[in-house]
């Protein structure tokens, strides 16, 4: 596995969440490069949502409210009881009737209360109600566009890119979007509104106890960062080690025969239990200093609990302050520190958020292939000739590949490519296939210029038969079924019984419902070479396409498969990419190439007579002994 794979593999499990809301303090947080252009397009995704967004908020205020008037209303009833209690005391010191407690005003009191976080819990659950629809209904918009984008997104974009990287926008990213929407933005404010309640109330009560609370803000402040600072190091060490030990498992995983094979079991193992190490003392460095945080900013709290209760308590006996404010002055002031935490790390979870759209958004952006001019054509009935006329090729603009080809092709000929590898052979295909645009000249298949005709269309006219048999997880009889929409169970097996499959998947104790697994390991590899001629042969395609179709097949096996494509091969136009150079001889044309060029073309008999690069290869595969020496 290559190191960029490792890269991203890091990269993809960072912009997921560890933990509670608590759980990333002082994690390091992935920045946007356009934080405010980001946010703004992803606002416009809200847009469509904006009056239920604004109910969410005004709920997500009115539920705050609701609950932070509690232990308002609650002290006033703790007044009256130890006002009752109070006066009972006095009373009985001095022999005075005993005064009553007040009931039917607690009572009241308590109903009041009842009311206020019924009412607070209502709105909590309107509010979470309708941003469950907003947050999914986004989210669902955006998957759908980004997977409609890689519909449309030439090939070149995927060469550039690893599975995990392009994976982990479409799962990962809008993941993380999806979950901020649904729970951080509504925390936000609640945070905020609780914030503003909170010292609201506490100003109600005693602006000086108040002052007092608002002093020890400084004091958090100093401790979540002195140790976010700390921790972020350790975070981002684990992060890598976490990065090192998925690479290494995947690795080890995949190559699980060949680690076997050459017995390096115990190496594997060394190096596990190394990358292991580094990830146990990251991790437990990381994870102890953030976990600290929590516990002194209780620290503190508790200071200014300690603090409060004393003057709180000396107010009280002067007659400043009712009992009943007192205590609820301390709940308000316990109700203080959590908002401030959850509003530093929302800030942090927004900003990764925004890196996450910003990922998305870029995807989005991507140049798309050409669309299909609206006069595009689409040939009714393909022939099969093929001409290539003076076309120019590179992958990379820096690095020109094929040169000035010329080729023309008639119908139900057959042409073999040969060449060494990276001369550019499946190159060409590429190009006839128009998954890569030229840089010039013509291609023109029944002399129409591939660029005038639906891409869709022209892929049709194609049926292709690779190296890397593409199976995909389902029943035999499905995966032959792909090749043509509406193919009949009969029409499978006939395609199957002229591609000599037929046998042995009769031989399976399933049968044609054999299902094949994600490699299709169940099944060798010939039979699976087998079944995509078949799957081919159903097509019934005007051109035929067969890239190093033997190349992985042992010899016997290759006499069935090339029996099966001389079969498929019948009265098409086809194209060879052939190792075996035995299996080609009988070609109309010989196309020899080497670093993008042609450099020699003709039939075999004519271009051994040449006694050039072609008689080269063929005389070093048949006549000088060396008979398993493979050109490709
Ligand atoms: N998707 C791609 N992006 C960039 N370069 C590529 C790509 N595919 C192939 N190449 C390069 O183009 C050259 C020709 O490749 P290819 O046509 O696959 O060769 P062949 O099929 O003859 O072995 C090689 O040097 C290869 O590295
Ligand atoms: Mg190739």
């Amino acid at each position: 596995m290559s190191e960029e794979r490792k890269g991203d593999k890091s990269d993809s499990s960072s912009s997921g969440r560890s933990g509670g809301p608590m759980g990333a303090l002082g994690k390091p947080v992935q920045k946007p490069k356009n934080f405010k252009a980001t946010l703004r397009r992803l606002l416009k995704y809200l847009k469509p949502q904006r009056t239920k967004f604004m109910i969410v908020f005004v709920f997500a205020i009115m539920s705050t409210i609701f609950s932070i008037l509690g232990p308002k209303v609650m002290g006033k009833a703790i007044t009256k009881v130890a006002e009752g209690f109070g006066a009972k005391i006095m009373a009985l010191q001095t022999n005075n009737p005993v005064p009553q407690l007040d009931f039917s005003y607690i009572g009241q009191i308590v109903l009041i209360l009842l009311g206020l976080y019924i009412v607070s819990a209502a709105f909590g659950y309107a509010q979470q109600y309708i941003m469950a629809g907003v947050a999914q209904r986004t989210v669902y918009n955006m998957r759908k566009e980004v997977y409609g984008k890689l519909s449309i997104l030439p090939l070149k974009f995927f060469d550039s890119r690893t599975h995990g990287e392009i994976l982990s926008r479409v799962t990962n990213d809008i993941d993380n979007i999806s979950t901020t929407l649904q729970q951080s933005l509504t925390q936000l404010i609640t945070s905020i509104v609780t914030l503003i309640g909170v010292i609201v109330m506490m100003l109600t009560i005693s602006p000086l106890l108040t002052l007092i609370i608002v002093f020890t803000l400084p004091l958090y402040i100093i401790v979540t960062l002195s140790i976010a600072k700390r921790s972020q190091r350790h975070f981002a060490a684990q992060q890598k080690s976490l990065g090192d030990i998925n690479g290494h498992v995947e690795e080890m995983y995949s190559g699980h025969k060949l680690v076997k094979a050459y017995g390096h079991e115990d190496e594997s193992i060394k190096t596990f239990n190394a990358i292991n190490d580094r990830l146990y003392t990251a991790g437990f460095k990381a994870q102890f200093i953030s976990g600290i945080i929590m516990p002194l900013m209780r620290f503190v709290g508790n200071l200014g609990y300690v603090i409060i209760s004393v003057i709180g308590g000396i107010f009280a006996i002067r007659g400043l302050i009712t009992i009943g404010d007192i205590l609820a002055f301390i709940q308000y002031s316990r109700q203080f520190t959590m908002p401030i935490v959850q509003t530093a790390n929302i800030v942090n979870i927004i900003q990764s958020t925004v890196a996450s759209a910003e990922r998305v958004f870029e995807l989005l952006d991507e140049v798309e292939e050409l669309p299909d001019g609206a006069d595009a054509k689409v040939i009714a009935f393909p022939k099969g000739e093929v001409k290539f006329e003076n076309v120019d090729f590179s992958y990379k603009e820096e690095e020109p590949l094929i040169k000035n080809v010329n080729i023309d092709i008639k119908q139900g000929h057959t042409i073999a490519i040969v060449g060494p590898t990276g001369a550019g052979k499946t190159t060409l295909v590429n190009l006839l296939m128009r998954f890569y645009e030229i840089d010039a000249g013509k291609i023109t298949v029944d002399g129409v210029d591939i660029r005038d005709i639906k891409r869709g269309a022209l892929r049709s006219i194609f049926g292709m038969v690779l190296q890397d048999t593409w199976l995909f997880n389902g029943t035999i009889m499905e995966n032959i079924a792909y090749g043509r929409e509406g193919a009949t169970d009969e029409e499978v097996v006939e395609a199957t019984r002229a591609a000599h499959a037929h046998h042995f998947i009769k031989t399976l104790p399933d049968g044609y419902n054999t299902i094949l697994n994600e490699e299709a390991s169940n099944i060798s590899q010939g039979q699976k070479q087998l079944l995509t001629i078949a799957r081919a042969i159903l097509a019934d395609p005007a051109i035929l396409i067969l890239d190093e179709a033997t190349s992985s097949v042992d010899s016997r096996t290759e006499v069935y498969i090339q029996r099966a494509m001389n079969e498929l091969m019948r009265g098409r136009t086809s194209f060879v990419i052939a190792h075996r150079l035995s299996t080609i001889r009988d070609a109309e044309l010989i196309l020899v190439m080497n670093k993008g060029s042609i450099i020699e073309m003709g039939n075999h008999t004519k271009l051994l007579a040449q006694n050039g690069f072609y008689a080269e290869l063929y005389n070093s595969q048949f006549t000088g002994g060396n008979l398993t020496q493979e050109v490709v």
